[in-house]
């Protein structure tokens, strides 16, 4: 929740410069705009604190997913790689593009390994959909490689990470297209937004006319616009652009403050308690560090550090296993393709059968895994209350007084 933590005047100014003019779409009307643009400035950001070379700024993360698949070149018929460990809206957008989710392994990252990728991948493997969870990154080197051997796109769901980086290169831009949520519980909020990323010039044209109902804007009237394809609606507004780039302003700061708190939170348990480890982070420097990923021994001992800091009213963390939208063994809805209506999936060949997925190692490590919000404007003596509290309560659990 950093961003939200941040709201001030700085959002209230770029919100009341679009205000004053009245013009809240991001495209045309040059004469009355005086020159306010927000949706391009938020991009501008973006590309700023990234390096992409294109960003597309859109109504959420959800389509900005959607768009990075599509303008990659992935469809109907596509076998695509997905992790079990993300928000639904990766999976939704793979179907939504008329392709075929094929789930694999993630490992202690907490996203695909490179490893599980190879392992699933089958002659209509078109696409890798690699989901850098939990404010972390993939192991980027190792997947590269088996990306780059079995000549597969690379789309990047960093829904979650933005302004996380591996070795210098931000996520979503490791290949063909990338994408960042906005939305309200990230480490910058647009209220609600999304923003594409990509290196590639026709990967992101196509993105913008597909966002747009193929518009191609060319040209300052809208009406005589060229469709060079068939789009939909998924345009960010001027007010929700403003507050985007109001809030990315803050990131490299919220980001830097961040990692000394889950710095200082993990030295003080790691001291403590030996047996409790974290997320494994291919390069720490790079973590935009919005969780603390602990991990316990196993399942079991993991939910009952859950229960007993419920019972304490420790809030502020996510337990992923049981979590309706994050982890497969809650997606009923998924497994049964339950759509309102036929979809394209419905009619191709599936090589896995979802109701009857083996993915031991995912259930091994989303069961051991709690993760803790960190808050930019943590004091020290509220880190040291939550600290206390884990330390204690893993004590207990780990000593075996409490089995569930
Ligand atoms: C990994 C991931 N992808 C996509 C999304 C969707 O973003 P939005 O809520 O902006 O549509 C989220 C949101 O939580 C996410 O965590």
């Amino acid at each position: 929740m950093a961003g939200t933590e941040k709201f001030g005047k700085e959002e209230l100014k770029e919100v009341m410069d679009v205000m004053n003019t009245g013009i809240l779409f991001r495209y045309n009307h040059e004469a009355q705009r005086n020159n306010i643009w927000k949706a391009k400035e938020f991009e501008n950001e973006v590309k700023k604190i990234t390096g992409a070379r294109y960003a597309l700024a859109v109504s959420s993360g959800s389509a900005a997913i959607y768009a990075a698949l599509v303008a990659s070149g992935v469809g109907y018929g596509d076998e695509v790689i997905v992790p079990p460990f993300t928000f639904v809206a990766t999976i939704e957008a793979v179907l939504l593009a008329g392709a075929i989710p094929v789930f694999a392994e993630i490992d202690e990252t907490l996203c695909l390994s490179a490893e599980g990728i190879e392992k699933a991948i089958t002659p209509k493997t078109k696409a890798v959909c690699l989901v850098h969870m939990c404010g972390g990154m993939a192991d980027m080197d190792s997947i590269l490689n088996v990306v780059k051997k079995h000549d597969l796109i690379l789309v990047e769901d960093a829904g979650q990470a933005f302004a996380s980086s591996y070795k210098g290169t931000y996520t979503g831009l490791f290949g063909k297209a990338g994408s960042y949520s906005f939305d309200f519980f990230k480490i910058a909020t647009a209220g609600e937004g999304g923003v594409m990323v990509t290196n590639d010039e026709h990967t992101y044209k196509m993105a913008e006319y597909f966002c747009d109902h193929g518009h191609n804007h060319e040209g300052n009237n809208r009406g005589m616009e060229q469709h060079p394809v068939i789009g939909f609606n998924f345009r960010i507004s001027e007010l929700h652009a403003a507050v985007g780039l109001a809030q990315t302003r803050r990131v490299p700061e919220i980001k830097n403050i961040n990692q000394k708190h889950k710095k200082y939170l993990q030295t003080k348990i790691k001291n403590e308690v030996n047996e409790i480890t974290f997320s494994r982070l291919p390069d720490e420097s790079g973590d935009s560090a919005t969780f603390m990923n602990l991990l316990m021994p196993d399942t079991p001992s993991a939910q009952s550090l859950v229960q007993d800091l419920n019972k304490k009213g420790i809030g502020g963390f996510n337990y992923w296993y049981t979590n309706m939208y994050h982890f497969i063994n809650q997606w009923d809805h998924i497994k049964e393709l339950k759509f309102p209506n036929k979809m394209p999936i419905h009619y191709q060949h599936k090589s896995q059968d979802y109701k009857n997925l083996d993915l031991p190692k995912s259930q091994e490590v989303v069961g051991r895994l709690i993760s803790f919000g960190i808050r930019v404007t943590w004091t020290q003596e509220e880190m040291d209350h939550l600290a206390h509290h884990i330390i204690e309560s893993a004590k207990t659990v780990l000593s075996n007084k409490i089995v569930i």
